[in-house]
């Protein structure tokens, strides 16, 4: 090995790597709604036969798969996002696959910016709002309940407030399972009783209400959808989840899990094998994020001025934390340790879903039911992006 041949291509992979940030910089500063000069664009006029979306949060793990299909079944699409939690590397991603003009515009903005705000949906023309952005992790939001107040109620106030000052039809929000706290009966159902237990949840709801209080005096047409646990990433491998490595405490069992398998963490910590359940370890829903894409899509297809559709987005199958480890050990090949520690207080016995409203009233249907092949796809994706959304930035250059 000759060490000293190999060091100069890497410095200058270094140079390009900062270039492409400048570059990167320039343009998301150009982009930025005070720059934009864009009362001429597609993006700012109706077009009939097309119809345009804004998705905040679409840098996120599931409103970037959500601007993936929405782009393919040739929707426009604007995404509003601050990067917070993003990844601006999903969003070139996305523009790689669809260049074409007119089709996807990123802004580049905080949406608890009411000014801001205002100005965007003033410069562009939208039919309808998926609105995905927050932040969403029960953890963290019993420390910093604030964080998660401002993020998900206040601001979704604020986009809910520039819909109706300009119009703009339809909005589909993205709730969860934890409005409903600790219900006594499974299934869960959309009747059982919203009594969440923790900020995130409180703040979902909180919004949820504001929604519907809005909607019985307007003729926005709302669609609610209550995800329950998502996973998986794009089957064709563009897109995974790459949430910031400082978010991994508050982290979800998959990541875990990915990150167990390739070494990052040394193991898994279930916490809890006492609880009532066929194996003792808690029970969830798993739902494919190309099934939860999906449902989005059959929401805002069927959904009608003055009306309200509330749906639990899950499979409807409950999957033991052990069943998850085995199915996530056979997709990665790695035989994780697990270590099993006591209950984690604030997690209930099991949750699932009963998604038979939505499969009526929307024809909608989990097709991807099986665990480990879920995990293989997204293992596949965070096996080639061992750094995330960084790590593409250097192969691709
Ligand atoms: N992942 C799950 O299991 C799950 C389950 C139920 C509900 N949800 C909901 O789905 C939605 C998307 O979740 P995700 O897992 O993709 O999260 P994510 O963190 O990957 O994506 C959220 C995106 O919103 C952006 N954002 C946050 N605050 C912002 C602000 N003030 N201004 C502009 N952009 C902002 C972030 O930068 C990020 O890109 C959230 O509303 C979440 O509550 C997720
Ligand atoms: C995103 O918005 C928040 C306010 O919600 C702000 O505090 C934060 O600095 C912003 N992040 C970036 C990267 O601009
Ligand atoms: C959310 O709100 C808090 C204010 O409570 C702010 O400091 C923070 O940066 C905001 N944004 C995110 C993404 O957390
Ligand atoms: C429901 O969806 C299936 C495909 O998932 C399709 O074959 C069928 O025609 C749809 N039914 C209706 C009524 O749209």
């Amino acid at each position: 090995m000759d060490y000293s041949q190999r060091r100069k291509p890497y410095i200058l992979g270094k140079i390009l790597v900062a270039f492409i940030l400048i570059v990167f910089c320039i343009i998301t500063l150009k982009q930025s709604p005070t720059h934009r000069s864009s009362s001429t664009s597609a993006f700012s006029r109706h077009e009939p036969g097309v119809t345009h979306v804004l998705v905040t949060g679409g840098a996120g793990y599931i409103g970037s798969h959500a601007t993936l299909r929405l782009l393919k079944d040739s929707y426009r699409v604007t995404i509003v996002d601050n990067l917070s939690r993003g990844n601006m590397g999903a969003v070139k991603v996305l523009q790689k696959q669809f260049p074409e003009p007119g089709r996807l515009q990123f802004i580049y903005a905080d949406l608890g910016d009411a000014q801001a705000v205002k100005q965007i949906f003033a410069e562009n023309a939208f039919d309808a709002v998926m609105h995905f952005a927050a932040v969403a992790y029960v953890g963290e939001s019993t420390l910093e309940p604030l964080r998660y107040y401002h993020n998900i109620t206040a601001n979704t106030l604020i986009v809910l407030e520039a819909m109706a000052a300009n119009n703009v039809k339809t909005l589909i929000y993205s709730s969860t399972c934890a409005t409903y706290g600790e219900p006594e009966k499974m299934p869960i159902t959309e009747k059982t009783p919203q009594h969440p237990i923790n900020p995130y949840g409180k703040a979902k709801k909180m919004a949820e209400d504001i929604i519907l209080d809005f909607s019985k005096k307007s003729d926005m047409a709302v669609m609610i959808l209550r995800y329950f646990n998502v996973i998986g990433s794009d089957p064709e491998g563009r897109l995974g989840e790459a949430p910031r490595p400082e978010l991994r405490e508050h982290g979800r069992i998959s990541g875990a899990c990915f990150d167990a398998a390739s070494g990052i963490i040394s193991g898994l910590k279930v916490k809890g094998k006492d609880y009532p359940t066929t194996d003792g370890t808690c029970v969830r829903d798993y739902i494919d994020v190309t099934d939860l894409v999906d449902a989005h899509v059959k929401a805002l297809a069927k959904a009608e001025p003055k009306k309200v559709g509330i749906y639990n987005v899950g499979t409807g199958k409950g999957r033991s934390v052990n069943e998850f480890v085995k199915a996530c050990k056979k997709a990665t090949g790695v035989d994780i340790k697990v270590e099993y520690l006591d209950r984690r207080p604030g997690d209930y016995a099991e949750v699932y879903s009963d998604p038979s409203k939505i499969n009526r009233e929307l024809n909608w249907t989990a097709q991807y039911t099986d665990l480990e092949k879920s995990l293989r796809i997204a293992w596949q994706w965070q096996k080639n992006h061992r750094n995330g959304y960084g790590q593409s930035l250097l192969t691709a250059s």
